[in-house]
């Protein structure tokens, strides 16, 4: 019943076809990039925009982009999002640790911002019933390592109008619409009616994605991680993004799991810290 095979995907980069019992997914190694999971006889649990590039120095756009070590632009870096996205990593090992699971293993290539191989980098993706994905990063070097991690997952949804994302009510975010001013969520249920991008900060909730339109609720769960940001582009961001439809805002949804902004991570020498993000789905009641 599983399967795995290495195919040539968009833009001819390289990617891995994942087959189980359950499920099938799609993952590039050019940003060891998960761009599907579906679990058979459900619509598709992640977003991939139609118009996304798929060239070596592009993000792609959809699916669930690694955003590490920084998120956003911070003052001093270049590029938005760090690089990891944008590196062809290498496939370290496929495993079967359970029947009905495969877990594929990734790893991003040396690089000078990362004391050329001292601080490695591992992801692991497990596809079955559920998707998982765990990002690792190890400091073997002798130097506190600062860094900002996020698994910016883009989840497909039926219609946006009547989504509602539940779970973070009491919980303190900062605006990127407002100056990144902190302000509290008040509301029992985060609705679309215009452009959304808050990143929370402290918080492990479990949050939950209800969508009625294809009556499923999606559960986003994690650990190692206290950030959770909620982005929807709307109209005029979607327009004038070129690598995403004028229209695919009202068929998506982030909710990003990590450790941003004031949640980065200091990293003594010789310590690990690991991400770990669960994706479920269920019908919606
Ligand atoms: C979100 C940010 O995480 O990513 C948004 O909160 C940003 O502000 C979005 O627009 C997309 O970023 P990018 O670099 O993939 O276009």
């Amino acid at each position: 019943m599983t399967r795995v095979a290495f195919v040539t995907g968009n833009g001819g980069l390289p990617k891995l076809q994942i087959t189980t019992e359950w499920s099938a997914a799609e993952i590039y190694l050019h940003g060891a990039h998960v761009t599907q999971f579906q679990k058979h006889g459900e619509p598709p649990l992640l977003f991939l925009s139609a118009q996304s590039r798929f060239q070596p120095d592009a993000p792609i756009r959809g699916g669930i982009p690694i955003i590490f070590p920084w998120f956003g632009k911070p003052v001093g870096r270049s590029g938005q999002h760090g690089f990891a996205r944008n590196r062809s990593w290498a496939l370290q090992e496929i495993t079967t640790p359970e029947p009905g699971t495969i877990y594929a293993r990734f790893r991003l290539p040396p690089a000078p911002e990362l004391g050329e191989g001292r601080i490695v980098v591992d992801f692991l993706v497990s596809v079955g019933q559920t998707l998982t994905a765990e990002l690792k990063v190890t400091n073997h070097s002798t130097d506190t390592f600062d860094f900002e991690n996020c698994l910016h997952t883009y989840f497909a949804v039926g219609d946006i109008s009547t989504l509602q994302v539940v779970g973070l009510q009491g919980v303190d975010y900062l605006d990127s619409l407002e100056g990144h001013q902190r302000k509290t969520e008040v509301n029992d249920a985060i609705r679309f009616t215009g452009e959304v991008d808050r990143t929370f900060i402290n918080t492990r909730h479990r949050v939950e994605i209800h969508d009625p339109a294809w009556r499923r609720r999606i559960r986003v769960e994690k650990t190692g991680g206290v950030s959770t940001v909620v982005w929807n582009p709307w109209i005029a961001k979607a327009k004038a993004m070129t690598d995403f439809g004028n229209e695919e805002y009202q068929r998506m949804v982030c909710v990003e799991s990590g450790n941003v902004a004031t949640n980065q991570i200091t990293l003594a020498p010789d310590e690990a810290a690991t991400l770990t993000m669960k994706l479920s789905s269920e019908a919606l009641a």
